[in-house]
């Protein structure tokens, strides 16, 4: 564990708890995403993948024998107890908890199973601040001197960005899809449950002036990409380490 971080975030709390209201409409965004990354930047049949904050695992699902290894990881023991059960006859696909911030199991993984993608999809948002997402990249940068990979932030929020453009990019792909009733459901959670309540603690924002300033200083190869996740104001980071 990083001995500079310290107690349970509510966000930790939160996720720990397993929300399922949250999961008809983490399904749907997860393989929007899977979709623009296949189209973006596909996955080869010999890509050893790291999901870290996998959650229930619906990029798992998407990811599953076109590759060659997933490795899914996440600080809830429910979700990963739902991967295990739904990937007990799948070889190639490994499971592990991990505490927040333990960069050292995360370079555990990397190394052992010859990881050469990471993905982290919806997660920086839940974290505390600027300085653990930088001792992340720095953790990982050391990492990669010992096994090279690439390393997918996606779905990040920035600084100014507009609710309305993104609910109103999620309600016109729901129409489209037609999982309206279910995104309606989701709005209704969204407005009366506890996530509305933790949303006022605050989601993470950053800029794509802090991973810029991040590279530049740590002379790492970074791409901005826009448009791979549902929500049009967000934007991921690849890092080529
Ligand atoms: C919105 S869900 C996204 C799940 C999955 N990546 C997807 O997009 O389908 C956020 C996930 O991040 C996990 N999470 C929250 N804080 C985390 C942290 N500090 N480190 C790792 N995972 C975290 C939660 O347990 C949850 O599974």
């Amino acid at each position: 564990m990083d001995k500079t971080h310290h107690a349970n975030s509510p966000w930790e709390t939160f996720w720990k708890e397993n929300p399922v209201g949250f999961n008809a409409t983490m399904v749907q965004s997860t393989l929007f995403f899977a979709k623009n990354l296949a189209h973006e930047l596909p996955i080869q049949a010999d890509d050893r993948i790291l999901d870290i904050g996998c959650g229930p695992g619906y990029l798992i699902d998407d990811l599953k024998g076109k590759c060659a290894h997933i490795h899914g990881t996440d600080i809830s023991e429910k979700y990963i107890a739902i991967c295990s059960e739904k990937y007990a006859t799948e070889p190639e696909i490994t499971l592990s908890v991990s505490k927040a911030y333990d960069y050292g199991h995360y370079e555990k993984i990397i190394v052992e199973q010859r990881i050469n993608r990471v993905i982290m999809l919806s997660v920086l948002q839940y974290y505390q601040n600027k300085a653990d997402v930088r001792r992340l990249i720095l953790s990982l940068k050391e990492t990669a001197a010992k096994q090279k990979f690439s390393c997918l932030l996606a779905d990040i929020i920035p600084v100014k960005h507009s609710a309305i453009d993104d609910i109103l990019s999620i309600i016109k792909h729901a129409i489209k899809k037609g999982y309206t009733l279910k995104f309606v459901r989701f709005l209704m959670y969204a407005i009366f449950s506890d996530y509305r309540k933790m949303k006022k603690n605050g989601l993470l924002q950053l800029d794509e002036l802090f991973f810029m300033d991040l590279a530049k200083e740590e002379n790492l190869q970074i791409e901005v990409i826009k448009n791979l996740t549902l929500h049009t104001s967000r934007y991921s980071i690849l890092i080529n380490f």
